[in-house]
């Protein structure tokens, strides 16, 4: 199945004279923006939350939503993938000494932040750290780095993210890369990433009370074996001293949201069970 989509029979595969079922739905999916396949089922991962995670989906006027506001470029340290981005912020919000703080959440997925760029960057150069394995990309925002796990070889990666409109975004942006992403809306963080083999999350760090839970996930996740990786542009609260430095770049950003134009940021790996990064192709 292609990026993300819900299996939709070409229209040309109808019986003469039936109507076509999808027809009032897909006038709101504008070229190249597919149905986002959301789980409807249960998520393993997220009833390894304890409380059951939180299952929702993605509706057409949230698509519609995304489509409005933004327009395929591509990344900036990441030319070879496309993004539907904003040119500025939606809403009100701003940005302080690390800490968002709005009543409204900025629009994560509208933009590609600086631990996404080299995260996605990382994966593309070192395509073994994720070919043939199952991938969970956390706090995956616009998808950025699960379609480059997905570009890099991951025989399936499933990206996450609270935000309805995030995982709207996903399904757009993977079926814009023509790879196959599965887009699901829950909370999995209070599990341990079961089923996956590399778990991602890029630019997790950016509140005490997201970095606080983000850190305990993913070590519970590399004590049971799987691989982490994390990108962050020195955002204060990642603990750097529970990681291994695998790579830093200089990763040009969007003025508006950084206040500069070009942000420090590394990838980091989370130690497994042995106490030592895992070595490449393991
Ligand atoms: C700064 S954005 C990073 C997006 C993307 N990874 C990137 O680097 O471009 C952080 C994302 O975390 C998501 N998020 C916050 N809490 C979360 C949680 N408990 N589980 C999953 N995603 C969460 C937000 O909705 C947002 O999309």
């Amino acid at each position: 199945m292609r990026a993300g989509l819900i299996a939709r029979r070409p229209i040309s595969d109808r019986p003469a004279g039936r109507p076509d079922p999808m027809a009032a739905t897909r006038r709101l999916w504008p070229d190249g923006c597919g149905p986002t396949a959301v789980t409807r089922r249960r998520d393993p991962a997220a009833t390894a939350a304890g409380r059951g995670g939180r299952i929702r989906t993605v509706h057409a006027d949230q698509i519609a939503f995304v489509t409005a506001n933004t327009a395929l470029a591509p990344v900036a340290f990441v030319p070879e993938i496309r993004l539907r981005q904003a040119d500025e912020p939606i809403g009100l919000w701003e940005l302080s000494e690390g800490e968002y703080h709005s009543d409204q959440p900025p629009p994560f997925w509208a933009f590609a932040w600086a631990g996404g760029q080299a995260l996605a960057r990382y994966l593309l150069d070192n395509p073994d750290t994720v070919a043939g394995r199952r991938v969970l990309d956390v706090a995956t925002g616009s998808g950025l780095v699960a379609i480059a796990a997905a570009r890099a070889g991951a025989v399936h990666v499933r990206a996450v993210d609270i935000d309805p409109l995030a995982v709207a975004a996903v399904g757009c942006n993977a079926e814009a890369n023509a790879v196959s992403v599965e887009g699901v809306v829950a909370d999995v963080i209070d599990g341990d990433g079961a089923g996956f083999d590399v778990v991602l999350a890029g630019d997790a760090f950016y509140s005490k009370a997201m970095s606080d839970r983000m850190t305990d996930f993913l070590r519970r996740v590399a004590r049971r074996g799987g691989r982490v990786f994390a990108g962050d542009p020195e955002r204060k609260f990642l603990r750097r001293e529970l990681f291994a430095l695998a790579a830093t770049y200089e990763v040009p950003v969007p003025r508006v949201l950084e206040g500069v134009r070009v942000r420090r940021t590394s990838v980091w790996e989370l130690p497994g069970r042995s106490g030592q990064p895992e070595r490449q192709g393991r």
